[in-house]
Order: structure tokens, then sequence, then C-alpha cells
């Protein structure tokens, strides 16, 4: 799908790239030539995946292990990649979330979900901007948020309120920082398998059944095809795309969003050829 040395010279930093949409993204990178940093807490998830990728790969790839939601921690881990040399790109990918009636949480439930996403986001995000800003770099960053930021959602408050401050943190600073040439883009997925998101948001296997159904392409993405996204989005090729929310999940959300589409789905039909104009006399 793309030239192999798409990234070549490029230094990418993810956030959360041990396991699951990080890992398939840094794969890609590092197929496609970047050299790759990758962030997360626990420190032997990062080493296997380091190792997995190096092997496969044959490239650089770096893990740090690194608590997004602690701003000191933040601020050492780019100060120490810097001193390696300049990020090009920043990929703000990790997350925590879970599936629970609001009512139910605690404080603490909240401040975790929104230390990692929005609080995360905002420290690497603030880490790297204000070094490109001083040295007059450019730099790109890519959010990851989700598809559930413009209308919410039901028993994930946390992490819908957190993603929508993402959301409005990419946008903004898509203009703010535009001229100075920082690009911000989100994208914002849907249901693609991986163990941290499944295990947490899908507890029974028939539930994914349904998920499908809701679907109208009837399946759930692939961590290829969002790597491919990711990849487009933070090479030269685009750009001119800034302060854009990329949404990927196969059409989704419109079809739970549609008027008519769940009644037309139940329509017989004998009740299709009803609601067809009657021959004229
Ligand atoms: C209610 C919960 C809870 C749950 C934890 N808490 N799990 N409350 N229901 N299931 C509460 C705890 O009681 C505690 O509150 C606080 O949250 C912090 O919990 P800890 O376990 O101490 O936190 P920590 O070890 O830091 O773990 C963070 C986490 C965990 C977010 C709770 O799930 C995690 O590590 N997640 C990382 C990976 C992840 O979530 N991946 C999924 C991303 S998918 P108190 O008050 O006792 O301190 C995604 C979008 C998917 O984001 C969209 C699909 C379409
Ligand atoms: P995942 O495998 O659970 O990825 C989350 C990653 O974030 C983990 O590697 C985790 O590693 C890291 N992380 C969590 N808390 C952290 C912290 N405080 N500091 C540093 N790293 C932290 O889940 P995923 O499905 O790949 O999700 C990746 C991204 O896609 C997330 O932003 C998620 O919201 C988004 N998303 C996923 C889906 C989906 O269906 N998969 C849909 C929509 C959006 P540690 O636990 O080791 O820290």
């Amino acid at each position: 799908m793309f030239q192999k040395d798409l990234l070549q010279n490029k230094r990418i930093l993810i956030t959360g790239g041990g396991t699951g949409l990080g890992k398939a993204s840094a794969q890609r990178f590092l197929e496609l030539g970047a050299e790759v940093y990758i962030c997360g807490r626990r420190q032997e998830v990062l080493a296997a995946t380091e190792r997995e990728l190096r092997a496969r790969t044959g490239a650089k790839i770096h893990s740090l292990p690194c608590d997004v939601r602690d701003a000191a921690a933040v601020e050492k881990m780019i100060e120490n990649i810097w001193v390696e040399g300049q990020l090009h790109v920043l990929m703000n990918n990790a997350a925590g979330n879970f599936l629970a009636r609001t009512e139910d949480l605690s404080l603490g439930a909240f401040q975790s979900v929104i230390g990692i996403v929005l609080m995360g986001t905002l420290h690497t995000t603030l880490s790297c901007g204000r070094r490109w800003l001083a040295a007059k770099q450019s730099g790109v960053v890519l959010n990851i948020t989700t598809t559930y930021t413009t209308t919410g959602s039901a028993y994930v408050v946390p992490s819908a309120a957190a993603k929508a401050g993402v959301q409005a943190l990419t946008r903004s600073l898509a203009v703010e920082w535009g001229n100075r040439g920082i690009r911000m883009n989100a994208i914002a997925p849907g249901p693609i398998p991986t163990e941290g998101a499944f295990s947490r948001l899908l507890p029974r296997p028939d539930l994914e059944v349904e998920a499908k159904k809701r679907n109208p392409l009837g399946r759930f993405g692939t961590t290829e095809e969002f790597a491919n996204l990711a990849a487009f989005l933070v090479s030269d090729g685009s750009g001119y795309i800034n302060g854009e929310v990329v949404t990927m999940d196969g059409g989704e959300w419109l079809q739970g969003a549609g008027e008519f589409t769940a009644l037309g789905r139940e329509l017989t039909e004998k009740e299709w050829a009803m609601m067809k104009p009657k021959p004229k006399a």
C-alpha cells in the first residue's frame, strides 16, 4: 500500500505501544523505515514487544517504561529521547477504559481514566510541542480517540468525557500551532479486536455477534487497517491534513444514528411492497 521508505528518518513515539493498536502501528512504522519509541507502564510487556518487533523488522525500536499520568516522568522520558535526537511524530495511543454503571464509579475511577487519556495526552503533547516550538522544528501529533466522542456513550462515561477532551485538544492545537509547523490529527476507531479493549468492554462472546450486526460491513476492523491509516496520517504526504478526526468504523456510528435504519431492517418483503406507490387509476 505504501512506498517502503515512506517514514524513512522519522523518529516516532507511540504511547501504549507495547500492545494492541499501538504495537501494530509500531510494526507498520518500522516496516516503513521509521525509528520507533514505545512507552507504557509494564516493563516486561514493552521489552517483549521490543524484542519481537526488532526480530521481525530488523529496524530500530526502543522501549521506555513510563506512566503518562505522571507529568514529571513524561518530561524525563521526552528529555531522554531528545538527547539522542528530536522526535518527528508523537502518537498518543495509551488509554484506560472499562464498562461500568456511572453511579457506581468512585472518584478514583474517573481520575484513573481521565488521567491516562486526557492528562496523559496533554503531558506528552506539551513536552514535545514546547520543544518543537522553541527550536522552530516541525512536528506531527496523532491522537487516538473513539467514535463516541460526539454522541457520548452510556457505561463508558470517564472514557467518553476524556476522549471528547482529546478531540477538542486536537482541533484547538491544530489551529494554534499549525502556523508554526505542527500538524495535529486524530483517528476515531470503531471496534477492533485487541486483548486490552475486548477483555474490558465485551465480556461475553455472544456480544461480539451482536456488535458485528450493528456494523454495515458486518465485521470488526483489523489492527493492520488501523496501522495503515496511522502511517498515512503521520507521513509527509498528508501534510495538508490538520485538525481532522478520521473515523474508521465500517460506518457503524452512522448506522446507529440513522433514524430509519433499524426500522427498515425489520420490514418484511410484503411490508416493503406495501410501501411502494399504488398504480395510478
Ligand atoms: C469500576 C474500576 C474498574 C471497573 C478499576 N476501577 N476498574 N471501577 N469498574 N471495572 C477503579 C478502581 O476501583 C480504582 O478506584 C480506579 O479505578 C483505578 O483502578 P486501578 O486498578 O488502581 O488502576 P490502574 O491499575 O491504574 O488501571 C487503570 C485502568 C485499567 C484504567 C482501571 O483498566 C487499565 O490499566 N487499563 C489500560 C488498558 C485499557 O483500558 N485498554 C482499553 C482501551 S479500549 P479507587 O477509587 O479504588 O482508587 C478504549 C476504547 C474502546 O479505550 C472503544 C471500543 C469501541
Ligand atoms: P490496549 O492494548 O489496552 O492499549 C492500551 C495501551 O495503553 C496499553 O499498552 C497500556 O500499557 C497503555 N497504557 C495504559 N495506561 C497507561 C499509562 N498510564 N501510561 C502509559 N501507558 C499506558 O488497547 P487498544 O485496543 O490497543 O487501544 C489503543 C487505543 O485505541 C486506545 O487509545 C483506545 O482508546 C483506542 N481505541 C481502541 C478501540 C478498539 O476497539 N480496540 C476502539 C476505539 C478506540 P500498560 O498497561 O503496560 O501501561
